[in-house]
């Protein structure tokens, strides 16, 4: 039923080499310079908290407007400028160890199997970074508005590697984008890598990892990944490479920065410490209060509370319970789900409290299915990942 991969042509070879020349192989994409500026692409309603690399989110009241985040209010992570590329002669190449090495065009790949649809949270292992106190931390100052939740469009990428016929010894699945990083005298591309387990995870109800080429029903677009992402569900942003040209199975992890010695959780920003530490994947419980906004004016009496809150990021993992305090986490409100609950998707919630004189901040905190509850506290670490403290936003009664 698979046509077998088609050659690349001669003519499309000439063209990738001489567009920006800086193709891969027989990948063509027109770059920009990854110093140029990205503006906030037309219609985004997000606040941007670094121009160059693009990276904005949306205020807080806008994520529980809906449970499928409209794109746009979709935060923007990106690492380098973001390339714009022509659908047509872009190539995803599938190498490594596997049987049948492959080199398709998107088209190819959405004609030769079968599509798949689920719904999947986003979230940056940096969201929340702005609420760690104690030593300063370098990076996007986020708040907690670096995540979202879409409907992912595309092939499962567990099909994908099963055409390609995965070696025994293969341990595991790396990507790689087709974005430049300009990281002092060194260039090199967004990448990272899944253990294979997770790669070839999934079922026609929940198809685990996807190679999207939609987002919430419309072609990708640019700034999230356009023409090929993956979306791998549970795992932190990071780990969701966009603008996907490579990938290549291996018995390893893989070497690219991103995998190899950022997005891991260190105390102190040493070789041997990056070295030491394993590299994050799921993503941790969490919950936040996105109404009412810090220092709202409000009066004694009734309040309508809204957030999110985000499952550990394994399969079957649930949150549980989310409750609010007006008195310093003395006693607790629960509230309600008010939105579907899926594996690995955020669920959004809603509570009335009773706010008194002596209140003078809300505070949130999750617990999930197998128990554990997000900490009162949060240990520093060097690179502001997963902060996922109880959540306090600061009221003024009016
Ligand atoms: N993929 C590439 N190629 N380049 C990037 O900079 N950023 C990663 C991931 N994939 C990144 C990438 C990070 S850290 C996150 S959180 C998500 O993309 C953000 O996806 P979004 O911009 O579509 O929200």
């Amino acid at each position: 039923m698979f046509a077998p991969d088609t050659v690349t042509s001669r003519r499309e070879f000439i063209r990738s080499l001489s567009v920006g020349g800086l193709s891969i192989g027989f990948i063509s994409t027109g770059f920009l310079r990854a110093d140029a500026d990205d503006p906030l692409p037309a219609g985004k309603k997000l606040i941007v908290r670094s121009a160059k690399p693009l990276n904005a989110e949306p205020a807080l009241e806008r994520l529980v407007e809906n449970w499928i985040t409209p794109v746009d209010s979709f935060y923007i992570r990106s690492h380098g400028a973001i390339p714009r590329i022509d659908k047509s002669p872009f190539r995803l190449s599938v190498e490594g160890l596997v049987d049948r090495p492959l080199r398709l065009s998107v088209d190819e790949l959405v004609e030769r199997f079968p599509n798949v649809d689920t719904e999947a949270t986003l979230t940056c292992a940096g969201n929340r970074r702005n609420e760690f106190t104690g030593k300063k931390i370098g990076g996007v100052q986020w708040a907690a508005g670096a995540i979202g939740n879409a409907k992912w469009s595309g092939v499962g990428l567990a099909a994908l590697l099963k055409h390609a016929g995965v070696k025994a010894d293969a341990k595991h699945v790396w990507f790689e984008g087709a974005d430049e990083i300009v990281d002092k005298s060194e260039k090199y591309p967004f990448g990272g890598s899944i253990p294979l387990d997770k790669a070839l995870a999934g079922s026609d109800r929940m198809p685990g990892a996807v190679l999207a080429t939609r987002m919430n029903g419309k072609p990708l677009p640019p700034e999230h990944g356009y023409p090929l992402r993956g979306v791998v569900p549970g795992y932190i942003g990071a780990r969701s490479v966009k603008w996907l040209q490579k990938i290549v199975v291996s018995d390893r992890p893989s070497p690219n920065h991103y995998l190899a010695q950022a997005y891991k959780l260190i105390t102190e920003e040493t070789p041997a410490a990056l070295e030491a530490a394993a590299p994050l994947y799921d993503f941790a419980i969490n919950s936040v209060i996105c109404v009412p906004a810090p220092e709202t004016a409000v009066k004694a009496g009734r309040l309508k509370v809204q957030g999110y809150a985000l499952p550990f990021g394994a399969a079957g993992s649930k949150v549980q319970k989310i409750e609010v305090s007006t008195d310093a986490g003395q006693t607790w409100t629960e509230a309600k789900t008010v939105s579907p609950v899926k594996d690995f998707c955020w669920v959004l919630w809603s509570t009335e409290v009773n706010v008194t004189p002596a209140t003078n901040r809300l505070i949130v905190r999750a617990t999930d299915s197998a128990g554990s509850a997000q900490p009162r506290e949060m240990e520093w670490n060097a690179k502001g990942y997963q902060y996922n403290a109880w959540h306090q936003v600061p009221l003024k009664l009016a």
